[in-house]
């Protein structure tokens, strides 16, 4: 049969593809912006029909109506990045987390040690040979499709054609046509604070480095400060529009690299529209698996590699928790241990966690991020051994190679003055010392 025919064949609604989800069945969404919004709504009407199906998925942006109180008995979350539409299931025990490195997400699928029963997944219309993009998500969706024993996909002529890793017709068992425009997240306002740490972490690269980045204030603050640089390279697991904005001044070139050059390496995009488009059948965007671009294998062999990553607290040793406040998950080691193992490998790589000194409540309150001790249940996300370069609005930490003495002064230097007094104390007292 041909995959023409094939494609007319696997054809249905919505509404008939969820029927295919059974009770107890372990489902993948397509990850972030790649959440096929159509299928999700479908199975969310079909609620009464299932019991206790689990939903694994990593950043989730869709608003997560399978983690409504009502919705309970239906569908249980097993999240592998606790984003906020599904934190406080996981507090009031609605939902589960499960910790995981992002590049080793696919190798868990294959291996059946996370389960996948079904894949939902959104891609592009077929090219001439049948196969079809992931667009903006390829990381674990493109394995949870491979892998799944039941695969349906949205078809969205919206989704942008990706180069790099496609699936196959072949690969699906029903397939749901569906016009929808993608989940878009615009850039918000740069912080003060932010833009003296972005200028920090700016200084500490050098021209032809190439680069990691996330998405939010800090990254978009350190772009703001490499207009001035030269033939920087992108390998990342994702890039924003702040990326796209210092690829259209010419900084971004990636002639440098040491493989995939000339190319944005990433795995996925979230962003806004403009992005989407930037990347549709674009040859300077190669969009990969996860288990390629956040491998600290593959990250370790590009020349002056730069990873810029954020945290919660670091405490006077360089322990960095990144994904929970105490107990309470907050987020997930997403790809911050990758880039931080595979960068620190690389010659010349350096791994920035770059951090604001004190985060501020809604009644004011500041909460020092550099601590003595990390709160009582805090995973170490980026342990001690790991850890390179701290970076505060006050000035950078280095602290690869140094003593735990040394450490604590470089990060105590960097702290915000309201602590420093109570830091200081801590060192006399840690190191028979005065600071
Ligand atoms: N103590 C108590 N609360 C703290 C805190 C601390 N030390 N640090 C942050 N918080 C609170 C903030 O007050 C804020 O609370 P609110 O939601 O009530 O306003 C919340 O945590 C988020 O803080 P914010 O500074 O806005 O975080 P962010 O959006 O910049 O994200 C991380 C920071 C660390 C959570 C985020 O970068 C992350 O998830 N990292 C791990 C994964 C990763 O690095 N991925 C990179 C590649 S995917």
């Amino acid at each position: 049969m041909s995959w023409r025919d094939d494609y007319k064949r696997k054809l249905c609604t919505a509404e008939e593809a969820v029927r295919h989800i059974k009770s107890g069945d372990a489902l993948f969404l397509g990850h972030c912006v790649g959440e096929p919004k159509a299928l999700v709504e479908a199975m969310v009407a079909n609620a009464e029909q299932y019991e206790n199906v689990e939903i694994k998925q990593m950043v989730n942006i869709g608003g997560g109506p399978y983690a409504a109180p009502e919705m309970a008995k239906h569908f249980r979350v097993n999240s592998i990045f606790a984003g906020a539409s599904v934190r406080d299931a996981i507090v009031e025990g609605r939902a589960d987390f499960t910790p995981c490195f992002f590049h080793e997400v696919p190798k868990l699928i294959r291996e059946g040690k996370l389960r996948c029963d079904v894949a939902m997944a959104q891609v592009t219309p077929p090219d001439s040979e049948g196969y079809c993009s992931l667009g903006t998500s390829i990381d674990y969706t493109y394995q949870a499709v491979k892998s799944a024993k039941t695969v349906i996909v949205q078809v969205n002529d919206q989704v942008p054609n990706t180069f790099g890793d496609k699936v196959h017709v072949d690969d699906f068992d029903y397939i749901v046509e569906a016009s929808v425009p993608l989940i878009e997240l615009k850039p918000g306002k740069i912080t003060e604070v932010e833009e003296r740490i972005g200028s920090h972490c700016a200084d500490l690269v050098e021209d032809r480095s190439t680069l990691q980045l996330g998405i939010g204030g800090i990254p978009d603050a350190v772009m703001l400060f490499l207009g001035h640089k030269k033939d920087l390279g992108i390998h990342s697991e994702m890039i924003s529009d702040g990326t796209l904005a210092l690829y259209e001044k010419g900084v971004i070139t990636g002639k440098y690299k040491s493989f995939d050059k000339e190319k944005m390496l990433v795995t996925f995009l979230m962003g806004t529209k403009k992005l989407y488009d930037f990347a549709h059948e674009n040859p300077e965007v190669l969009a990969r698996t996860v288990d390629y671009t956040n491998h600290p294998a593959v990250i370790m062999k590009q020349y002056k590699m730069v990873s810029i990553n954020s945290a919660i607290q670091v405490d006077l040793q360089g322990q960095v928790v990144s994904e929970a406040i105490g107990l309470r998950q907050f987020s997930g080691v997403g790809g911050q241990v990758d880039f931080v193992r595979g960068t620190s490998m690389s010659d010349g790589g350096k791994a920035i966690i770059a951090i604001p000194s004190v985060t501020v409540k809604k009644d004011g309150t500041m909460i020092s991020k550099i601590v003595p001790f990390v709160d009582q249940g805090a995973p170490i996300t980026t342990s001690r051994n790991d850890v390179d370069y701290v970076v505060t609005e006050f000035g950078i930490a280095p602290l690869k190679g140094k003593s735990l003495r040394e450490r604590a002064r470089n990060l105590i230097d960097i702290a915000h003055p309201s602590v420093k007094d109570e830091l200081a104390l801590e060192f006399e007292k840690r190191f028979h010392a005065v600071l």
